[in-house]
């Protein structure tokens, strides 16, 4: 007889524990073991526990392909009860050690197969038992993971009919859920806004929008508070608030927006021209939500403007706004608004952009280029991707829980009864019109962002942390990237003879981006550069994208006057005619304002078992080079975190949402 030690430790989570008896064979290249009988309340079925048992067979079995366990119920208990097992090790009497990635609930009394750690593609793969369970694998999560339409003209969802509908691998862990749920329920109490929340009166005064923004604050939130009216804080969140993908540098003026020399004060003898000429001149166009049909809110018809903001990089390194106009065609009607204006004009001018700035920011930039992409990348992921493949194991941590926030998202935020719908301009049928637009206008050189810098010329724009940070992230993720895959794919040959590997990037394209060949999306991929790239686009987007554009919300919308998602009356068609009485008319109802409080506050929350990006505790990859580049991917992302703690020091707001430390590997609120 010859033994194989077999290790099984079980993962350290709620109600991970089980109580009915497991069984475990192995199978390997000359053979199986027999189906071996783990005692109920073994301890390695016990939560976080680890623990070794035998397995003995007359001969060696070989070299091992895999494990096969399932779990049967126990006579004497009369309830059911799921186990989840984090990862198998066997120590054969050959002395080598086989490693079993699992990290998955175990609820019904089916055999299941898992493969050994060593990542296979399938071309690679020629052991029958392994080619058999990557087929059975792959048709079982077809029939889990389907592709669902939410909406006509944006990227595909997975169909599920509510959050405890999907599989249970891809839930909220309880922890989570508990957190989240009481988040929800709680935020408005929290924030000691409940009773205002039925409230559709305005505003009467600012103090009065001070005492409730006083119940929950932020470092940077206060700065907000002290700063929104000025020109250099409005100019400064277009590179480091939370929407820092609009602005763009401007050499010509677009022919809608006819500002001259004499309307704008440079500061000096330059002309407009000159400035432009030199690269200081910057414009923020949201043409997107021109013609948007606005929501109705307490019965009242809500304003969204589509303004031209026109900036200028001073001397002194600041980017002031110096030209407003408010919807996209001239006129007598739709003034151009100058910080020369009286005091409310040029500060109504500028809630206007703030407010078109935060429905772009929540539907476009947030909602469909972080979470939308992240459930494709991830459905596409689950469905033709086997455990046992590299590109799952590279990419599986970053698709942690999107399916849930999204599938919640939908359910809470944009449904017909959502806080979206119900409280933001843009709620409706704009956010069916606003996504849509979005989506056509994607590319994929946008969503990579050193592209999407040089094309925005945005390389040398001073005091532009996002830019910073983001493209160190993006070269820290992409050598990590690239030192997995070229490990794997060893030429450009092998890239193209991997079906699974083209089925998921064919349905990336085809869900995601709807087949639109002018995204410049990759239909497919023939050289290892390219897989490199788009993975690191992927890794990046669920990471650091949705930090910089998720984290900062109640930051920076916690004070509502900064950031109002919807407006109450029409911006003004003629100068003079403001006051702060108009201001607080034009703000958001009471009711509206705490709603969305309460929901970025939600929102900007992370749960206490986040993981941070580069943090892999569940161990997919078990081979020597993989786990050492995921060490030197830590090591750098630590380094990142010093550079930018360092800089921060002598800022008067830091920039923290690309700090790894504050990164979540994947798109989880
Ligand atoms: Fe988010």
């Amino acid at each position: 007889m010859v033994n194989y030690t077999v290790t099984v430790a079980t993962g350290d989570l709620a109600f991970a524990t089980t109580l009915h008896n497991v069984y475990i064979k192995l199978v390997g290249t000359d053979g199986e073991s027999t189906r071996t009988w783990y005692k109920p309340l073994k301890l390695s079925i016990i939560r976080g526990a680890v623990s070794s048992v035998t397995v003995s067979c007359p001969d060696s079995i070989g070299k091992l392909v895999l494990i096969e366990i399932d779990k049967q119920h126990h006579t004497l208990l009369f309830f059911e009860n799921s186990w989840f097992p984090a990862k198998v090790e066997v120590r054969s009497p050959e002395g080598d050690t086989y490693n079993f990635p699992i990290y998955r609930w175990i609820t019904d009394n089916e055999v299941h197969r898992f493969r050994e750690g060593t990542a296979l593609r399938i071309f690679e793969d020629d052991h029958h038992l392994g080619r058999y369970s990557r087929e059975q694998e792959l048709k079982q999560r077809g029939e889990d993971y389907c592709w669902d339409v939410y909406l006509e003209g944006i990227p595909h969802c997975m169909r599920s009919e509510g959050p405890r509908d999907l599989p249970e691998e891809v839930q909220f862990s309880f922890t989570k859920t508990k957190e989240f749920v009481l988040t929800a329920a709680t935020g408005l109490a929290e924030l000691k806004l409940k009773e205002l929340s039925d409230s559709t009166d305005n505003w009467h005064d600012m103090d009065a929008i001070d005492r409730v923004f006083s119940c929950k604050r932020t470092d940077i939130s206060e700065y907000v508070q002290e700063h929104w009216k000025e020109d250099a804080f409005f100019g400064y969140q277009f590179l480091n608030g939370i929407n820092p993908m609009l602005i763009q540098r401007c050499s010509v003026l677009p022919n809608n927006f006819p500002v001259s020399d004499d309307m704008v004060s440079l500061g000096g003898p330059h002309s407009l021209a000159d400035e432009m000429e030199k690269g200081n001149i910057f414009l923020c166009d949201y043409k997107r939500l021109d013609g948007l049909k606005t929501n109705i809110i307490n019965g009242m018809k809500q304003y969204l403007m589509a303004p031209l903001v026109l900036l200028h990089k001073t001397p002194d390194d600041q980017l002031m706004p110096i030209a407003i106009q408010l919807k996209q065609t001239p006129a007598d009607d739709n003034p151009i608004f100058f910080p020369t204006d009286s005091e409310y004009d040029w500060l109504t001018a500028k809630i206007f952009v703030r407010s078109a700035d935060f429905n772009e920011h929540e539907l476009n930039v947030h909602l469909l280029r972080t979470h939308l992409l992240a459930e494709v990348f991830a459905v596409s992921l689950l469905r033709n991707l086997p455990m046992v493949h590299p590109l799952y194991k590279l990419l599986v941590p970053h698709t942690r829980y999107t399916l849930q926030i999204n599938n919640l998202a939908r359910s809470f935020l944009i449904s017909k009864t959502g806080v979206f719908t119900k409280f933001a301009a843009s709620g409706g049928k704009g956010v069916k019109t606003l996504l849509k637009r979005s989506l056509s206008s994607v590319t994929y050189r946008s969503l990579c962002i050193p592209d999407d810098i040089a094309d925005r010329g945005l390389e040398d724009v001073p005091k532009f942390y996002y830019r910073d940070d983001g493209l160190k992230l993006w070269d820290i993720i992409h050598r990590y990237v690239q030192g997995v895959l070229s490990f794997y794919y060893k030429n450009d040959t092998e890239v193209q003879k991997d079906p699974e590997l083209q089925k998921w990037i064919s349905d990336i394209f085809e869900h995601g981006f709807l087949s639109h060949a002018g995204t410049g999306i990759p239909e497919s991929f023939t050289t290892v550069a390219e897989l490199v790239k788009f993975v690191t686009m992927v890794i990046f987007t669920c990471s650091g994208q949705h930090s910089a554009v998720n984290t900062g919300q109640f930051d920076y919308a916690g004070w509502m006057p900064n950031n109002p998602l919807t407006l109450q009356r029409p911006p003004p068609t003629t100068k003079g005619t403001t006051s702060e009485a108009t201001m607080l008319k034009t703000l958001p109802a009471i009711n509206a304002t705490v709603q969305i409080m309460s929901t970025v506050w939600l929102l900007s929350r992370q749960s206490t078992d986040s993981v941070p990006l580069g943090e892999y505790p569940e161990e997919h990859f078990s081979q020597t080079n993989p786990c050492d580049l995921i060490k030197n991917f830590q090591r750098a992302l630590r380094e990142l975190t010093e550079a930018i703690n360092a800089r921060n020091k002598s800022l008067d707001v830091p920039y923290t949402y690309l700090d790894p430390k504050v990164l979540e590997n994947s798109v989880d609120i």
